[in-house]
């Protein structure tokens, strides 16, 4: 069986199609800019093209960087405002002509690196960030996701945790790395005493990094790096997809 995954980022929109049982991708990834502005209309095209570069006519899953209920955008952080209120699943819908489920881009990533990745198997709390132009987050409790979490919104030191510590603030403060972990740390802090977590999944841009930091960061929990890399929200919206409309 195979859902066409789509992950809407600030910077890249990207596609491929995931076969369910495996997890792997298909066909070769799919990545086109994302417009600028950011505007409903202009971002669903961009997804119309990449359904048309593979011919698709299934089911499609679709990540975005903001709370989703019922395919209605709720936060805009890092994209064009216009989205809060929008219906991103009906404007997908009626430019492609498919089923379409959209929901938040962690949460996606969560549901692949829990079916196929680091947290597979695991029990317990289980909670993946992802590090890149924002903090996302994602929470499973055996296996459960809790969805819509937004935890790098989290106010530390009288700020969002993600103008602190998101990989963007590492490269855009020049921060080493010793220094954006003194930073993450604080955040795994703050979400050890609220969730008392089993595990820490560390995903993002970033995890591609891992060896450069992962030594520094520290937790009553396992921290271990996420293995899917880009391909997370891509591969987590094709199997969420595959859920809702099974
Ligand atoms: C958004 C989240 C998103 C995260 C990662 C945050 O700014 O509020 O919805 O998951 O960035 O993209």
């Amino acid at each position: 069986m195979e859902i066409l995954g789509i992950d809407i980022g600030g910077s890249g929109i990207k596609g491929a199609p995931v076969n369910i049982e495996t997890g792997e991708l298909t066909a070769e990834r799919f990545r086109l800019p994302t417009p600028q502005p950011s505007v409903p209309e202009a971002v669903a095209d961009v997804v119309a093209e990449i359904v048309r570069h593979f011919k698709w006519q299934g089911v499609i899953g679709c990540t975005f960087p903001a709370v989703i209920k019922n395919g209605v955008a709720y936060s805009a952080a890092n994209v064009d405002q216009s989205w809060i209120g929008t219906n991103g699943e009906d404007l997908i819908q009626a430019k492609t002509g498919c089923p379409v489920l959209l929901l938040n881009d962690a949460d996606a990533a969560g549901v692949a690196e829990m079916a196929f990745g680091a947290g597979k198997g695991h029990t317990g709390v289980v909670i993946l960030h992802t590090f890149g132009t924002g903090i996302g987050s994602a929470i499973f409790v055996n296996g459960h996701l809790v969805p819509n979490t937004e935890f790098g919104h989290l106010e530390i030191r009288c700020k969002d945790a993600e103008h602190r510590a998101s990989a963007r603030n590492r490269t855009k403060e020049g921060l080493n790395w010793l220094a954006w972990a003194y930073r993450v740390n604080e955040f795994l802090a703050r979400m050890e005493v609220l969730f008392s977590p089993d595990l820490f999944i560390i995903g993002g841009g970033v995890s591609r990094k891992h060896k450069k930091f992962l030594h520094l960061l520290e937790s009553r929990a396992e921290i271990v790096p996420a293995k899917m890399l880009n391909q997370a929200g891509i591969i987590g919206a094709a199997i969420a997809a595959f859920e809702h409309f099974d």
